[in-house]
């Protein structure tokens, strides 16, 4: 994104040209910011020896100073208006830490026009807000970094914006929500039910008191529209994306899951279809327990990436956390600080520009279908059901339903061959409204995880 922004200029001036510091203002002391702080001490004379930089935190702003006292932080360094980081004209960079997306706007808006550098973890305020944020640190030309918005400690922005630069990126599966796969792990492994895997998540940290983003499904889903525009140059609307939480997910889907060979996963499905159109969704889906991705336990977050050229690849890694995400903000405050002192530029990768392709409307999209329907346990129940799914075109691949005492309800667990989730919909609504259905049918996708 350019060369030293406008507001490095003084601060350039003022350089030794033996050791460069470069100094940073800090928005937000929480999990994360008191993250970089400690790592960034810790850790400080290596990044120096790499690149060449010292980087040090000048202020920091936090809503409570109070809360603060057991990080030793100097006098004077802390403050409750993060406009005092943006007016110091000894900060070119600022981190933006604090969350939420009102007040988190104002101050990145603030920054980028003020010539600083950003540095954000903020998915929400990108997902929300990327198309105008980014354009208008291009027109300050000034940089916008933000690895640490998705996946946390895994370096999926860089890898995707830089390593994979030459490829047309065909497809994306993340589970980047810790917590939604923390839960679904331990329901899965444990037997523990969901309120109960909740209930341990928030107890051991990895869950907000409001995990209401989380197992919704749109901390991931911010995240994949973060992706989508980095692979296809779409800033994809938060209303175009098919989000599905897991709060629907019982024991009894796990086990069946289990029983033919899956692992029930909150996916990211982001890919290119064959007529150029972007799905963009966040589903629970079953997948194969032969793929890596079923693999992937607790807290942990994998992404796969599938290129024209490298094919496919697999990060993995903490997606969470004070000190994997930290190393992602830090990894991007060097860069960030090899921007400004480097007068040439550095190359941090591209900005995405192109616009391929249109989105896909969900009822569009393809996959194949898990369906789980309670039933009378009674004879032709079978038969009216498959014949909605046949009269919808709709392949019948296996049928299950365990044995149960006479009279009393049972559990038939269809796999479906692939159709549009629109035809699907259409069927599991004139199969709910049968008679002899009588719950909710559980309507799953089955997803390969491969490149169309
Ligand atoms: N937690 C993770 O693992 C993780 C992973 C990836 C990305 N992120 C993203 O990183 C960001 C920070 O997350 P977090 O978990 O560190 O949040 P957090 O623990 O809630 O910390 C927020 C910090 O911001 C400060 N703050 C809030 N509003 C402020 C304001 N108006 N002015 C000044 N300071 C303000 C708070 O001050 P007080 O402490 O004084 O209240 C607190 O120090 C979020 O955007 C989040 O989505 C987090």
């Amino acid at each position: 994104m350019g060369n030293a922004p406008r507001a490095a200029e003084g601060f350039l001036n003022n350089m030794s040209s033996e050791l460069k510091t470069v100094f940073v203002g800090l928005a937000g002391l929480g999990n994360v910011g008191a993250g970089v702080y400690k790592n960034l001490l810790k850790n400080g004379d290596l990044l120096t020896d790499r690149t060449g930089v010292r980087l040090q935190v000048k202020r920091i702003a936090v809503r409570s100073p109070e809360k603060h006292v057991g990080l030793q932080i100097p006098e004077g360094m802390l403050t409750t208006d993060w406009r005092d980081l943006v007016r110091d004209p000894e900060i070119p960079i600022i981190v933006e830490l604090i969350g939420g997306v009102t007040e988190a706007y104002d101050l990145v808006k603030t920054a980028i026009l003020a010539g600083k550098t950003v540095v954000t973890g903020n998915k929400a305020l990108l997902a929300g807000h990327g198309y105008e944020l980014v354009a208008l640190a291009e027109r300050e030309d000034v940089p916008l970094y933000f690895e640490a918005a998705v996946a946390g400690g895994i370096p999926i922005i860089k890898a995707v914006r830089e390593a994979l630069i030459g490829n047309h990126i065909q497809a994306i599966y993340g589970i980047i929500n810790g917590t939604t796969n923390y839960i679904l792990t331990r329901m899965s492994e444990a037997g523990l039910g969901y309120g109960e895997a909740l209930g341990e998540a928030q107890a051991l940290g990895y869950a907000e008191a409001d995990p209401t983003l989380d197992v919704n499904g749109w901390d991931a889903g911010h995240k994949a529209i973060i992706l989508a525009w980095l692979s296809y140059g779409h800033w994809v609307k938060p209303e175009q994306v098919h989000v599905e939480g897991i709060t629907q997910i019982s024991q009894t889907d796990l086990t069946f899951a289990r029983g033919m060979g899956y692992a029930m996963k909150l996916v990211a499905v982001i890919r290119l279809d064959a007529t150029n159109h972007i799905e963009v969704r966040v589903q629970p889906c079953l997948i194969p327990q032969s793929n890596i991705m079923a693999n992937v336990h607790g807290v942990m977050n994998a992404v796969a990436v599938y290129g024209d050229i490298v094919g496919e690849t697999l990060f993995y890694g903490s997606g969470a956390g004070q000190n994997a995400t930290s190393s992602s903000v830090i990894s991007d405050l060097a860069d960030a600080a090899d921007n400004l002192t480097n007068e040439a530029g550095t190359n941090n990768g591209f900005v995405p520009q192109g616009h391929y392709g249109a989105c896909l409307p969900v009822d569009e999209t393809l996959s194949r279908y898990y369906l789980r329907l309670r039933v009378d346990d009674r004879p032709g129940v079978v038969a009216s059901i498959s014949t909605i799914i046949a009269e919808h075109g709709i392949g019948i691949l296996s049928l299950v339903q365990p044995e149960v005492d006479a009279g009393a309800d049972a559990d038939l667990m269809l796999m479906l061959h692939q159709a549009t989730f629109g035809r699907m919909k259409q069927a599991v609504a004139a199969i709910a409204g049968l008679e002899c259905v009588l719950a909710v049918p559980v309507l799953l996708r089955v997803e390969t995880l491969k490149a169309r």
